[in-house]
């Protein structure tokens, strides 16, 4: 699949076809960017492949929505897919999560070493921010840049972690509405990001946009379902370590709700992302279809 040189709009797929176009459309362009990998490359390819790509796969659809060109979208695709891995990696650490396996294979730290994790994170986070800074992306991209900035960092992701991280150590645990706002920025941000990419591109504001109300649902109803596998899942079938929240003292939705009640919140989160999306009619089946995938998902 040739998606990198692909121009026009990419055609209307059902799900599972479009996950499998983004993941080898990203793969494909990924591997086009970092040619003859030295160790630091193969270890950030290691960390790049392997996974759902559900962010790079909601940037390529939310692009195609706002009738941006195939040939624009893989750069943006392929970026919040190597922020998410480097925030992956960084979150597996020692000083960190500690896990020794993920997507089914050993973390980076693990394959190689500490310091070739720390330094392969670092270089996806540089590479997501070079992709999108491209000037074909003309003043559009400014936009994708500052906001990748910002939902990516102190007012982003990285707060969500250190959140996550402090309430480790907290008593008493978090409030329902606390852990909400730390799932926000720790999962939320990267995929609002995600999301928005191709109204911005479109030149619309990301703000009160059905793409954003979409983005916040299926965030939230995301971390809700990685909750949940931890605690239902097995590791061969997550593909990671299982039983860490409660290990470590964590408070989840899982653990404030109930699985039960949690499940309910996650139902409930499916159905308003499909309802912000009713204005797009049929344009949105895979983007709808996915919604549910989020809950559904074993990995
Ligand atoms: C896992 O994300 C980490 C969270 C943000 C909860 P994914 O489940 O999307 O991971 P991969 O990339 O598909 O392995
Ligand atoms: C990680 O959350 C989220 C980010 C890296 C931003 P988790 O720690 O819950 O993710 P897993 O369970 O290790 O995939
Ligand atoms: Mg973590
Ligand atoms: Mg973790
Ligand atoms: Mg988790």
């Amino acid at each position: 699949m040739d998606l990198i040189r692909h121009t026009g709009l990419l055609d209307p797929l059902p799900l599972a076809a479009a996950m499998e176009r983004a993941q080898a459309g990203i793969t494909a362009r990924f591997t086009e960017v970092t040619p003859d990998p030295d160790r630091l490359g193969k270890a950030m390819g290691h960390a790049l492949i392997g996974g759902k790509m559900l962010r790079g796969f909601l940037v390529l659809e939310s692009c195609r929505l706002h009738g941006i060109d195939a040939a624009l979208s893989v750069d943006p695709a392929l970026a919040i897919e190597c922020m998410h891995a480097y925030s992956l990696v960084h979150d597996d650490l020692p000083c960190m999560d500690d896990d020794d396996m993920r997507r089914g294979r050993p973390t980076v730290h693990k394959q190689w070493d500490e310091a070739t994790a720390v330094l392969a994170g670092d270089a996806l986070q540089s590479l997501a921010f070079e992709l999108i800074s491209h000037s074909k992306f003309g003043m559009k991209g400014q936009m994708l840049v500052k906001m990748l900035a910002r939902l990516g960092g102190r007012y982003g992701m990285v707060r969500g972690q250190m959140q996550d991280i402090a309430a480790e150590t907290m008593t008493p645990p978090l409030t329902l509405g606390q852990i909400s706002e730390l799932q926000r920025n720790k999962t939320g941000k990267l995929i609002l990001w995600a999301c928005t990419a191709g109204p911005m591109l479109a030149g619309d504001s990301p703000k009160d946009h059905p793409m954003q109300t979409y983005a916040q649902a299926i965030g939230l109803a995301f971390q809700i379902a990685d909750d949940i596998l931890d605690v239902e899942g097995d590791a061969a079938t997550v593909g990671k370590a299982t039983g860490k929240d409660a290990n470590a003292g964590k408070a989840t939705f899982v653990s404030l709700m109930g699985l039960d009640e949690a499940k309910r919140r996650a139902d409930e989160l499916v159905q308003s992302a499909c309802d912000a999306l009713s204005v797009y009619g049929d344009e949105a089946a895979t983007l709808q279809e996915a919604a549910r995938f989020i809950v559904d998902r074993k990995s």
